[in-house]
């Protein structure tokens, strides 16, 4: 089998991709971890692949944490590399030029937390519970934990969650700015496709550098030259003739991603 620690479905260019180690709510060991790197492999590498949604297997967690039994053995000599592998294949589900979104379903602590983070959305249900609890077992969030949070909710609340290893649910993960949307359980994954289906809707190439511009800002670069950049490479597409047209002959635009 391609895949042992992860459910893949392909649904009208939508990709989900499951955390299927349920008896270990999900969590991250070495071969998921190579597993979600092959598959974003696949959603690089695939056109029919438009979107793609991360969420865990069962109704209790969406990932619980990288794999405690494994990450036991992991020593001085290692420990550098060990993170480095996690935040190399993080680093491309958040630079994948096509939409990527958390449906967080349950616990999304540690390593599962990072993974939510390193979508370009999260959902979370109203019981999700995020946390980053490394503290308490003598490390540190590894796979981008501490910059992620710091981006995504401001250094005061990222030192309060990190520091004191506290979880806090999908609700109060929204008020912070952690989350997107809260929603019943049952409809995370509809609100997740309900917005991947309105970015289907647009130029595919435009979708990509925006993705790019935005990821822009965290990197030490000129963003705003990297905006310019991207804008005059919209310019070249086949797309921006379209949508343009459409727009003045007052209909729908008929995108090819060309
Ligand atoms: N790594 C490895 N196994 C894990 C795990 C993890 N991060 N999180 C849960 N599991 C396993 C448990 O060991 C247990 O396995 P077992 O049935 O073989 O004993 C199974 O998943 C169910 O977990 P359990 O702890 O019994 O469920 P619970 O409802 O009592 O508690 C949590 C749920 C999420 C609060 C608890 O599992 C937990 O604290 N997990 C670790 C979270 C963490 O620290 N993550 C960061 C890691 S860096």
């Amino acid at each position: 089998m391609e895949f042992e620690n992860l459910k893949l479905e392909l649904q009208s260019g939508i990709l989900t991709i499951t955390i299927n180690r349920e008896n270990k709510l999900n969590a991250l060991n070495i071969a998921t971890i190579k597993e979600i790197e092959k598959a974003f492999q696949k959603v690089y590498d695939e056109p029919e692949i438009k979107g793609v949604i991360i969420t865990g297997a069962g109704d209790k967690a969406f990932v619980a944490g990288a794999d405690i039994k494994e990450l036991a053995d992991v020593n001085y000599m290692n420990g550098r590399k060990f993170a480095e592998e996690g935040q190399e294949v993080f680093a491309s589900i958040e630079n994948c030029p096509k939409p990527v979104i958390a449906a967080v379903n349950g616990f999304a602590l540690g390593g599962g937390c990072e993974l939510a983070m390193a979508c370009h959305m999260r959902i979370a249900s109203e019981d999700a519970k995020f946390g980053l609890p490394e503290v308490g077992l003598g490390i540190i969030p590894g796979y981008g934990g501490t910059q992620r949070l710091t981006m995504l909710v401001g250094k005061g609340k990222a030192f309060e969650l990190i520091l004191t290893g506290e979880m806090i649910t999908g609700k109060n993960a929204k008020k912070i700015g952690l989350v997107n949307h809260v929603v019943p359980k049952e409809e995370v994954i509809v609100k997740a496709e309900e917005i991947i289906n309105k970015i289907m809707a647009k130029a595919e190439l435009a979708i990509g550098q925006a993705i790019d511009c935005i990821n822009a800002v965290y990197r030490d670069e000129n963003g705003y030259q990297t905006e310019a950049n991207s804008f005059g490479n919209c310019c070249k597409t086949e797309d921006f003739k379209e949508g343009t047209k459409a727009f003045l002959e007052k209909r729908k635009p008929n995108f090819t991603g060309k």
